[in-house]
């Protein structure tokens, strides 16, 4: 049985539980984890009965299997405890070199320590939550009529044209074999063509939403961009549906629904990892100036989003506002909003998230410039139909768009950006047979997972994180 299982008991029985030791007090309470739940029970050994050996072994780390009677417990802070009859040490664990000591451990050390971090409360939580929104996304598509669809992982094409590609190939790195140009000659390579690890399954969802309807893929995607911030990821997974016959509302729609409804099932099933967070989060604030301090706690955050609409406001609507804020007249920006067609920088978006509207926004209708070749032109000439959402603390959650559905258009479109025709063939041969309105967004799944546990660096929410100049594990 689980300690999870075990801890809800109510009939007195014969137990027998595995875990690792998380401390071991006065000789003779053991706290044991098994990574079910937060809670440890406690087994209460009889160490006048035990052999000194073995009570020795009980460290802090170790692997044990322990039988005996479950019974009311005599202390507080628990229900139940176990009278320990045997105990069994399955894998010893040295006390003096032990990373994870029962005490307050810095996030980097962790970081340090990541094959260990989820023996700690703060990062089985958090690993627990992953996994729950996980599955909650699944939930949420397979209950609202969506299959889910395995997108390449090595694609020959850059979806967001930006250029941050990881390449695949196999050859010699040293020699490879050349054209008569002297380019690398990527007929030789193993794909007969150049190819890369992929920046989103985007284009190819568009071709199953184009028959299927609505699909979703929801897997890593990569990026070697060189952003080592506390919100980037080289390797990162994310959630991609995509769903013919629905426009840029339609879109702006399913991802607030799909948002509130992914963070309330969490909040039902998952109330005591959530609380622990955040208490955790609500200690940690207090140690902070009272100006930089979350003036809501996390529930408290969680459940606000769930309940209230989402801003919504055009990107002229937003420059407007920009363009008038304080931070950018004090010149307090690092970067300052002098006129439509900047790009937005995070402190920004921030801006408008956390100080002006203090809900999540989301932002629509951006210059066609500064967003990627396949989105729906609008009729002024100048904007398309994309759409950001930004949450507190955060940025940029989502990012999707309606689709460019005119061929004639999304081939000038690629012939400005210089992206040849003959690479996308069967993205346009979806404008050319059946085309229709079609739409989707991307939801990087670690930045919902920092959201949800308010943990403050991507890198903790991810087991492995993969960053520039890191790949450990
Ligand atoms: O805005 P992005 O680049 O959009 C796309 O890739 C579209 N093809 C999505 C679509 O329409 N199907 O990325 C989508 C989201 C961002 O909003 C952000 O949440 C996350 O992916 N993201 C990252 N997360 C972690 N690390 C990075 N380096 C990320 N880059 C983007
Ligand atoms: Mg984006």
């Amino acid at each position: 049985m689980t300690i999870s299982k075990l801890l809800k008991e109510t009939t007195l029985q014969e137990v027998e539980v595995k875990g690792w030791v998380r401390t071991f007090r006065a000789n003779r309470f053991i706290a044991l984890n098994d990574g079910s739940t937060l809670n440890n029970i406690q087994c209460v050994v009889d160490f006048e009965n035990t052999a000194e050996e073995t009570l020795k072994r009980i460290t802090t780390g170790a692997a044990v299997s322990i039988k005996g009677e479950l019974i009311e417990s005599q202390g507080k802070g628990q229900n139940v405890e176990i009278v320990v009859s045997s105990i069994e040490i399955l894998g010893d664990s040295d006390p003096e070199t032990y990373p994870i000591q029962p005490k307050k451990h810095s996030f980097e050390f962790l970081r340090e320590n990541a094959h260990l971090r989820t023996r700690t409360n703060t990062f089985s939580a958090v690993m627990r939550l992953r996994s729950a929104l996980s599955f909650a996304v699944h939930k949420y598509f397979t209950d609202n009529g969506f299959f889910n669809m395995h997108t390449p992982i090595i694609t020959g094409s850059d979806a967001e044209g930006a250029g941050e590609m990881f390449r695949v190939s196999t050859l010699d790195q040293k020699n490879p074999p050349l054209t008569d140009e002297g380019a690398i000659d990527h007929s030789k390579n193993f794909f007969g063509k150049d190819t890369n690890l992929t920046v989103s399954g985007q284009l190819e969802a568009e071709t199953y939403a184009m028959s299927l309807g609505k699909v979703y893929t929801f897997g890593p995607t990569f990026r070697a961009e060189n952003s080592n911030t506390s919100r980037h990821l080289s390797e990162f997974w994310m959630i991609e549906p995509e769903v013919a016959f629905m426009d840029l509302a339609g879109n702006m729609d399913l991802a607030e629904d799909f948002l509130k409804s992914v963070l309330t099932y969490v909040l039902d099933h998952h109330a005591e990892d959530l609380e622990f967070l955040d208490q955790r989060l609500f200690d940690e604030e207090k140690t902070k100036p009272q100006a930089e301090r979350s003036e809501m706690r996390l529930i408290e955050k969680l459940k606000f989003v769930t309940e209230n609409n989402f801003k919504r406001l055009s990107y002229t609507e937003a420059i407007d506002i920009l363009k008038n804020s304080k931070p950018n007249k004090k010149k307090k920006f690092n970067y300052i909003i002098e006129e439509w067609g900047a790009d937005l920088q995070s402190e920004h978006e921030r801006f408008l998230v956390e100080k002006h509207f203090k809900c999540p926004v989301i932002l629509f209708d951006y210059p066609a410039n500064i967003k990627a070749f396949y989105m729906r032109l609008n009729e002024d000439g100048k904007t398309v139909r994309a759409m950001d959402i930004l949450f507190p603390g955060i940025g940029e959650m989502v990012g999707g768009s309606q689709r460019e559905e005119r061929l004639e258009v999304l081939k000038e479109k690629m012939a400005v950006l210089d992206i040849p025709e003959e690479e996308l063939w069967w993205y346009l041969d979806l404008r050319k047979y059946g085309t229709a309105v079609h739409s989707g967004f991307g939801l990087g799944f670690e930045r919902l997972v920092m959201f949800t546990t308010g943990m403050g660096n991507i890198r903790d929410v991810i087991p492995y994180p993969r960053t520039p100049q890191n790949a450990e594990f």
